[in-house]
């Protein structure tokens, strides 16, 4: 961090300059045309396989016309926060229809993932606990691991061993974090284990399931669902950002999780509630998802499919299931050249960098989605692997 600086702008000019001279610039690239996986950028025509829209929910007609019809009857703006003037009948709906889906007690909508991840560890954190975290969360988590004022310790990534050394020795209430499927590699989470231990200690476990809801488990209802994890302990955050092509998300867990997160979760609270046409729009993408399930089968085949002819350059393996699939680069100036000459070739394929990835692990990361075709990820795993010459 440059520390000569002799005014505020000067102090602005170094700092942009370090990360200039590092390779960690970031410039937002301008997309044209809509949310489909057929996109206008930065000028040119490309197939984009860096959206989180897993489903291809984002522009699928229901969903519009939900959006469209809840701007057009309520309006856009909820108003206020939950506590004010925002606590409007379809937050309410939606929240019910979620809980069935997946099976809680409660669902409490939240402005976005990153305000549902603060604001459940501020609800359940507190100086007298301990936050374990796993060292490949979600920015989200890491920012409500501070903002909750708990203890916190970093368990190595996905390692059960060094999370119970690491119970063994902490001081407080335990609360254990994880992503279940890591958004930077699209490694799930050893859960199973995890509710093992997080049982024995008495601990919260606090799943972040952003990346898993609609895209694993049965009918797309996460790996929680997967694999019979529950209980009043547990807590499954889940996004409508993601593959529900909304935006906004929801804390799920037993009722007090709900109390106190109305009570003090302050990422919420002080938020204003998410806008009609995004809570029409989340709900008519879940009512697709449990009228098609189908359609979570056909992004799994697309996620096989781009692993199997990326070959050794996939992260994880052909046996690995998410449809996130990083490309292990290295070099942040490597891995940003690959993904400008991706982009020449007709495909945006995300280069990441620190601080979203541990130094030294640049990488691509590509996201399979139902809405390409398979001539779409042949041709985008035959341009990464002569890019790379693997
Ligand atoms: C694992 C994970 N959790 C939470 C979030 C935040 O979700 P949102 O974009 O809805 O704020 C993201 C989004 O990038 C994510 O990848």
């Amino acid at each position: 961090m440059p520390t000569s600086a002799t005014s505020p702008l000067d102090w602005a000019d170094q700092t942009l300059l370090a990360d200039e001279r590092a390779g960690l610039s970031r410039r937002p690239r301008r997309r044209q045309g809509g949310s489909a996986p057929h996109s206008v950028v930065d000028g040119r025509r490309v197939v984009v396989f860096s959206s989180n829209d897993y489903l291809g929910l984002a522009t699928h007609p229901a969903v519009r016309e939900a959006a469209s019809r809840a701007a057009l009857e309520l309006g856009v703006g909820a108003t206020g926060s939950r506590h004010l003037s925002g606590c409007h009948a379809a937050i309410d709906d939606l929240e019910e229809a979620l809980a069935g889906f997946l099976g809680t007690a409660t669902a409490t909508v939240a402005p976005s993932g990153y305000a549902a991840n603060v604001a459940i560890l501020e609800a359940l954190g507190g100086p007298d606990a301990t936050i374990l975290s796993d060292a490949g969360n979600h920015a989200s988590l890491i920012d409500g691991c501070r903002a909750s004022r708990s203890r916190v310790a970093v368990y190595r990534h996905r390692e059960v061993a060094d999370l119970e050394a690491r119970l063994a020795v902490a001081a407080g209430r335990p609360i254990v974090v994880t992503d279940s499927v890591f958004s930077m590699d699209g490694a799930s989470a050893d859960l199973a284990a995890l509710d093992r231990t997080a049982r024995r200690h008495g601990a919260w476990l606090v799943v972040d399931e952003a990346h898993a809801l609609g895209t694993t488990g049965p009918g797309g209802r996460g790996l929680c669902a997967e694999l019979g994890i529950g209980g009043d302990h547990v807590v499954r955050v889940v996004t409508f950002s993601k593959a529900l092509g909304a935006a906004g998300a929801a804390v799920c867990g037993s009722e007090p999780v709900r109390r106190l997160l109305l009570q003090r979760g302050r990422a919420l609270i002080f938020s204003t509630a998410p806008p009609h046409p995004t809570m029409a729009a989340a709900r008519a993408a879940l009512g697709v998802l449990i009228a098609e399930p189908e359609v979570v089968s056909r992004l799994q085949e697309r996620a096989r499919s781009l692993r199997l002819h990326l070959g050794p350059a996939a992260l994880g393996g052909e046996n690995a299931s998410s449809p996130i699939v990083a490309v292990m680069i290295g070099d942040p100036w490597r891995a940003m050249a690959v993904d400008a000459a991706l982009w020449e070739r007709g495909y945006l394929v995300q280069g990441v960098r620190p601080p979203t990835v541990e130094p030294g692990t640049s990488r691509l990361r590509l996201v399979a989605s139902a809405a390409h075709s398979e001539a779409e990820i042949e041709g985008v795993a035959a341009a990464i692997r002569s890019l790379l010459e693997v």
